[in-house]
């Protein structure tokens, strides 16, 4: 797992120059082997070792990772600084994360408290992922992000709170001319611009349908457009 966690850094950083400077200069490499040392004394019982290790690393890295929380294989830290991972946290294999994320509880109850990320899920620098909620595989959790509702698999996510940023076909929104809706951000603006859209596209329809002419767009115009819009 070791070897993997090492190797896996090559892919996912242009910048790394060969295994050797990985393993000696990426905190985010020392902090991943220290906790698979720290979660090994966890499960044997050694609590007060496990978390004198995790006290350590932290130290050392600027890492937080409680030696309870279970971490797949290839997993990869970026930068390494001001990461939190909390106790009941699972995250699975081939995730990534930047510096400045928290996987971090809402709630001081014990008891799974804080989320789950599935296979090959990154989370971009800054991002707080916050209560017992799941990230789907492959998803992307954008930069300085908070993300408290669960995320299914292969979206990515931007923003506080969170939000979907890719819209399935069946729910874009399209005015009369323009596709305005490309993602799920709130978007007041665009809404005003496609309301205004959808207003010009009725008046000339009226004005063509009163003069007898074709009318202006008659690509974009239907029959029903004559009708005034709710
Ligand atoms: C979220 C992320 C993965 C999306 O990447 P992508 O799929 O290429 O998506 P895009 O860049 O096309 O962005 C999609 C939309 O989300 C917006 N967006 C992207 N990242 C955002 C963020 N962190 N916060 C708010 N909005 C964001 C874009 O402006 C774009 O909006 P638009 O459609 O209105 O133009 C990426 O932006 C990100 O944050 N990656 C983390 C990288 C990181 O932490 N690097 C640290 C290196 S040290």
């Amino acid at each position: 797992m070791l070897r993997e966690d090492v190797a896996c850094v090559a892919a996912r950083d242009p910048a790394a120059n060969g295994t050797l400077e990985v393993l000696m200069t990426y905190p985010g490499v020392h902090a991943i082997i220290w906790h698979r040392l720290a979660n090994r004394l966890w499960r044997a019982r050694l609590r007060f070792a496990a978390r004198f290790l995790s006290w350590f690393a932290r130290a050392v890295t600027h890492v937080d990772i409680h030696p309870a929380a279970t971490i797949g294989r290839r997993f990869f830290i970026d930068h390494g600084a001001g990461v939190v991972i909390g106790e009941t946290a699972e995250i699975g294999d081939d995730v990534t994360l930047y510096h400045g994320v928290t996987l971090g509880g809402t709630s001081w109850a014990p008891g799974k408290r804080h989320p789950t990320l599935e296979d090959g899920v990154l989370v971009g620098c800054g991002a707080k992922i916050l209560g017992p909620i799941t990230v789907g595989k492959g998803a992307r959790i954008g930069a300085n992000s908070v993300v408290v509702d669960a995320v299914p698999p292969m979206m990515t996510v931007v923003g506080i709170p969170g939000r979907i940023v890719r819209a399935p076909a069946e729910r874009r929104r399209v005015s009369g001319r323009i596709d305005l809706d490309h993602h799920l951000m709130p978007d007041p603006v665009g809404e005003a611009i496609c309301e205004l859209l959808d207003r010009i596209d009725f008046l000339e329809a009226r004005l063509a349908h009163r003069d007898g002419r074709a009318p202006h767009c008659p690509d974009f115009i239907p029959e029903e457009a004559v009708h005034e819009p709710a």
